[in-house]
């Protein structure tokens, strides 16, 4: 099924708003470009002129460290100009609508917009409102979507398990608050990830989330056994509007990654986190900072991945309507 919103006619993608339906042909095109700029990084060939002369403007509706911060490095490594927008000191407190806001930053000449909101569909209305030849990227949309963060989850898997066949993959903790878990479920699911589990606590494990082709387990033993890669997402507090879990120390308890848990995954098997961790609540401090964690190779690889979708988005300029 095709999105009118994020591709041309032709497939090319004009704007990165979910990785649902995206193509494994599209996905694969970005994996394999972050590859190259990874390479670059590495080779300390830091800047690369694939966006000069372009403006980035990164406008955070929600908190951010590492999504923000790589999408300027990103950008500055593809030679863009960045700006960041002060949402809290910007005339949105006077009233002004976002789309309104959106037409001024146009006409000061935006060609990216970056966008993180609390609203799902905020990111969706900016793409279909802009003329052609700017972009948009989600960088989080409330509960339902983070395409930039579901590509990076699966580069680090790539990278660490040399590919996608017969992989096993839980995702443990806040199913029913993660956009998080539902880029990561789109993007492995088109990959052709085999087996992809979820567990935590009943009230966080909303039962939709079998129609995405997951197997939902209630004890988080029995989903971590024999798994290759295993993702901890911390309880986001933020959006709860009732006390839906335990205490924190509870729910360490019943569902935290210690060490004794995660050697039911066996030593090869990876720990990713999307971050920010809360350590001894989702995840053992032992265990995040221990050998099998690639947490903070996830950030790393965040800024090749983000180089590649903008300097793809740009590349597709021309596509058809
Ligand atoms: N993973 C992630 O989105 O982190 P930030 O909220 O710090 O951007």
């Amino acid at each position: 099924m095709t999105d009118e919103t994020q591709t041309y006619s032709d497939g090319s993608l004009r704007h990165l708003l979910t990785l649902e339906n995206l193509s494994a042909d599209i996905v694969g095109e970005i994996l394999d470009r972050a590859e190259s700029f990874l390479s670059d990084n590495e080779r300390k060939a830091n800047k690369v002129p694939l966006l000069l002369g372009k403006s980035v403007f990164n406008l955070f509706f929600e908190n951010s460290t590492r999504t923000r911060t790589t999408f300027e490095i990103a950008a500055k490594r593809l030679s863009a100009d960045v700006v960041n927008l002060d949402i809290s000191t910007s005339s949105q407190s006077k009233g002004e609508s976002l789309l309104d806001m959106i037409d001024n930053l146009v006409a000061m000449q935006a060609d990216i917009f970056v966008v993180r909101h609390s609203q799902s569909e905020a990111a969706r209305t900016i793409a279909a409102h802009v003329p052609k030849g700017i972009h948009v990227i989600n960088a989080g949309a409330g509960s339902h979507s983070h395409p930039t963060q579901g590509l990076l989850d699966a580069f680090t898997i790539r990278h660490f398990k040399g590919g996608f066949d017969g992989l096993k993959v839980v995702i443990i903790g806040d199913i029913l608050h993660s956009r998080v878990a539902r880029s990561q479920i789109h993007v492995l699911k088109s990959l052709g990830v085999a087996e992809i589990r979820v567990a935590g606590p009943k009230t966080l494990v909303p039962s939709s989330i079998s129609t995405l082709g997951v197997k939902v387990y209630d004890d988080v033993d029995k989903a971590i056994d024999g798994v290759d890669v295993i993702t901890t997402l911390r309880i986001q507090n933020e959006r709860m509007e009732a006390a839906l879990v335990p205490s924190a120390q509870d729910f360490y308890l019943e569902y935290g990654l210690t060490r004794e848990r995660l050697a039911l995954a066996g030593a090869k098997a990876i720990v990713m986190h999307p971050g920010p961790i809360n350590r001894d609540v989702e995840i053992a401090s032992e265990v995040a900072d221990g050998p099998q964690s690639v947490i903070l190779h996830q950030v790393t690889f965040g800024i090749a991945v983000r180089m590649a979708v903008m300097s793809l988005l740009v590349d597709s300029d021309g596509g058809d309507d």
